[in-house]
């Protein structure tokens, strides 16, 4: 069935109250559109979790720099919608920038020690954007439980931080990154990518396999694990943004793993002006 499309805070409100009286919980898969398998899973996970799944479509300005792709980055309503309604979504969210920021708006969230690294030292502002979009709309839903790809990692732990310090009371859970065949991670960012460059940008996932495999091996050291993806992105050509190990939860940055301990390895590099993340679990 397709989706109630929801454009207001009116609405939006008017239909979670319904599904609470019905004694029905709700799960919120907050997204910015151009849907691929990745949030499709989000979907059907929250499907399994609950009775009944909202999907947000919003390209949110605030977490866009002044020289980053929010005026090109891409968009497919109808496309979004039709997807939207096979992974089972109830509700689409798709407001436009003044319902989300109305004149007079003034009110901004930010997580402090998160969001200060990685991605946040390299794109200032972006947290805080994603902060304040993320907590207006786990306010005005008030899912039972709210979905996010652990592709974007550092954003993950930004949600569950301030989901747990502003008594949200959502349950945040994190979905393995879903990947193409050859192991890119899908991201709607992808379709910048020209063939050659689409086929360079496979050195970030080979990368974090190459460290994933050496940890196995009895590799411990941080500049060895990071070596392995630097030389990866190297062979490809790839311009890095950042290769860092750091503690899973914390995101602060490790020497080495200690045996038992999760930590992190996060990229984030160049193919030609296309930006990509990614990142994998060592250990825990
Ligand atoms: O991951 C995204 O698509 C966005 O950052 C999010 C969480 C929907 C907030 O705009």
């Amino acid at each position: 069935m397709a989706p109630v499309v929801l454009r207001s805070v009116e609405e939006v409100k008017a239909w979670a109250t319904g599904l609470r009286r019905e004694g029905r919980r709700l799960a919120l898969v907050p997204t910015m559109g151009y849907l691929h398998e990745g949030h499709l899973s989000l979907i059907r996970e929250g499907r399994r979790r609950v009775d009944a799944v909202a999907a947000s479509i919003f390209v949110n300005p605030t977490q866009f720099g002044p020289r980053e792709d929010l005026s090109r980055y891409p968009r497919d309503f109808e496309g979004d919608l039709a997807k939207c309604a096979s992974a089972g979504a109830e509700a689409v969210f798709a407001p436009t920038p003044e319902v989300m920021y109305p004149s007079g708006y003034q009110t901004y969230v930010e997580v402090t020690e998160v969001s200060q690294g990685l991605c946040g030292a390299r794109r200032p502002g972006h947290f805080r954007g994603v902060a304040t979009i993320v907590t207006q709309l786990l306010s005005l839903f008030r899912p039972d439980v709210a979905l996010f790809g652990e592709k974007d990692y550092q954003q993950l732990q930004v949600i569950r931080a301030l989901n747990r310090d502003l008594h949200l009371g959502a349950e945040i859970v994190g979905m393995p990154t879903i990947r193409e065949a050859d192991g890119l991670a899908m991201s709607s960012r992808n379709a910048y990518l020209s063939a050659e460059e689409r086929q360079r940008a496979l050195s970030l996932s080979r990368g974090l396999r190459a460290a994933v495999m050496l940890l196995q091996g009895g590799t411990r050291d941080a500049q060895a694990l990071v070596g392995a993806v630097r030389h990866e992105l190297s062979q490809a050509g790839l311009r890095e943004d950042y290769v860092e190990l750091v503690d899973a939860e914390r995101l602060t940055p490790l020497a080495s793993v200690a045996p038992g301990q999760a930590a992190r390895l996060l990229v984030a590099a160049f193919s030609g002006a296309t930006r990509l993340i990614d990142n994998m679990q060592l250990g825990g």
